[in-house]
């Protein structure tokens, strides 16, 4: 993905001295990426397993200390200001991006860290709402940047707990930990196999052999998505709390597709917590299915898991839309590919396809104007090559 010099660091940091005036205290510059996740959708809150990778494009953070209980959030994408006092950061601001680093900085106070005050500039290319974790990277770059200039020394996996939480708690997203995990933990060119129960986790080079990964978002705004999420998170835990005395399972994301068909009778007056478990069960096993096929060099049942994921996203977890379902549809039409799915949460945003290399161009003009014609949407392509995880970012590097 191409970035023009507008965002090169030096004109970021012109912009942010726009901002905010200059100050003898030096500006640092972080950045994360965003996130696609290949298969494992929905699991993580119970515990299951996922298989995302970092994508290159991202947030990029200008961060200065002021000393002075001020705090200043400022972003090249919305011309919204906030201006905070020490009393007003721990409230939410009304519907606002800018409680993604209001969360983070509630999680320092709630560790007893003293702040002190900063000025900030984010900087984004990842299109908000489309299930590639805008949002995540916002919070580990202001996660990470505070551990820096703090010097509070937590573990990047400390901070990535502390991104979720402020997800939990302060935005109200009751979401698992995956695209925190793995907007931290990124590595280019491999993407992160990883078990949201233990927390281990495995770099799995994407050796795709002539395909490539392409991202189309359905730009169907996301509604009533954090509801409809909360209520995926509760439907689950009621197939738990159901499930747990019978079978012995701690967390959902244990339970194996056998021995949810054994006890379906406990789910009389609850066919939709079935219905999800269903989905839980056997993503888990798609992910445990692909994963080696990838490795193995066979990407044709990677592929056909793919799809599984996302026909079982739409029948049984419910969180695919006609959006969706148009441009999977119309991507699996076309020769070559081996697979497509929504990726992320749903309700609109993106899907994941794997087209060989030679046909991209061909998808992108076949896919456009086919999912117009159905929709009335313009779809977005982007083929994502899979980057690094957060960290410094230094003059010379593009933002
Ligand atoms: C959102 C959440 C994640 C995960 C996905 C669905 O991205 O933030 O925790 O649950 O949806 O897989």
């Amino acid at each position: 993905m191409s970035h023009t010099d507008e965002h090169s660091i030096e004109s970021l940091h012109d912009r942010f001295t726009q901002k905010f005036g200059r100050s003898e205290h030096a500006t640092a510059v972080f950045f994360a990426p965003g996130r696609v996740n290949l298969i494992g959708e929905y699991t993580d809150f119970t515990g299951g397993l996922v298989f995302p990778c970092g994508v290159d494009r991202g947030t990029t953070l200008l961060i200065r200390p002021t000393y002075n209980q001020q705090y200043r959030f400022a972003s090249t994408n919305f011309d919204l200001m906030a201006q905070l006092d020490q009393e007003e950061i721990s409230q939410t601001y009304g519907d606002n991006w800018i409680n993604y680093p209001l969360g983070i900085l509630d999680q320092f106070t709630r560790r007893g860290v003293e702040l002190t005050g900063f000025d900030c500039l984010y900087s984004g290319n990842i299109p908000n709402g489309a299930g590639l974790s805008s949002s995540a990277s916002i919070e580990v770059v202001t996660a990470y940047a505070l551990n820096e200039l703090l010097r509070t020394e937590l573990s990047l996996l400390e901070l990535v707990r502390i991104a979720q939480a402020a997800e939990n708690d302060f935005v109200g997203m009751q979401c698992g930990i995956m695209d925190q995990f793995a907007v931290a933990f990124a590595e280019t060119d491999h993407a992160i196999m990883l078990d949201c129960h233990s927390l281990e986790h495995r770099q799995v080079p994407l050796s795709l052999e002539g395909y490539s990964i392409v991202v189309t978002n359905t730009n169907q705004r996301r509604e009533l998505n954090e509801s409809a999420y909360n209520d995926r998170v509760r439907e689950c835990r009621r197939a738990l709390e159901l499930l747990a005395p019978v079978t012995g399972i701690s967390h959902l994301g244990q339970l194996q597709p056998d021995q949810l068909s054994a006890q379906e009778h406990l789910f009389a007056n609850d066919a939709i917590p079935l219905q999800r478990a269903r989905h839980i069960a056997e993503e888990n096993r798609r992910v445990r299915a692909a994963v080696p096929a990838l490795i193995a060099g066979d990407l044709q049942q990677f592929g056909n898991m793919m799809n599984e994921s996302h026909d079982s996203l739409r029948d049984l977890f419910e969180v695919s839309s006609e959006p969706l379902n148009h441009l999977v549809r119309l991507a699996r039409e076309q020769p070559g590919v081996l697979g497509s799915r929504l990726t992320g949460a749903g309700f609109g945003g993106c899907t994941v396809s794997l087209v060989p290399d030679d046909q991209v161009e061909r998808f992108k003009a076949m896919v456009g104007p086919a999912y117009t014609a159905a929709t009335g949407l313009t779809a977005d392509f982007y083929p994502i090559a899979p980057g690094n995880g957060v960290g410094p970012l230094t003059s010379g590097d593009k933002a």
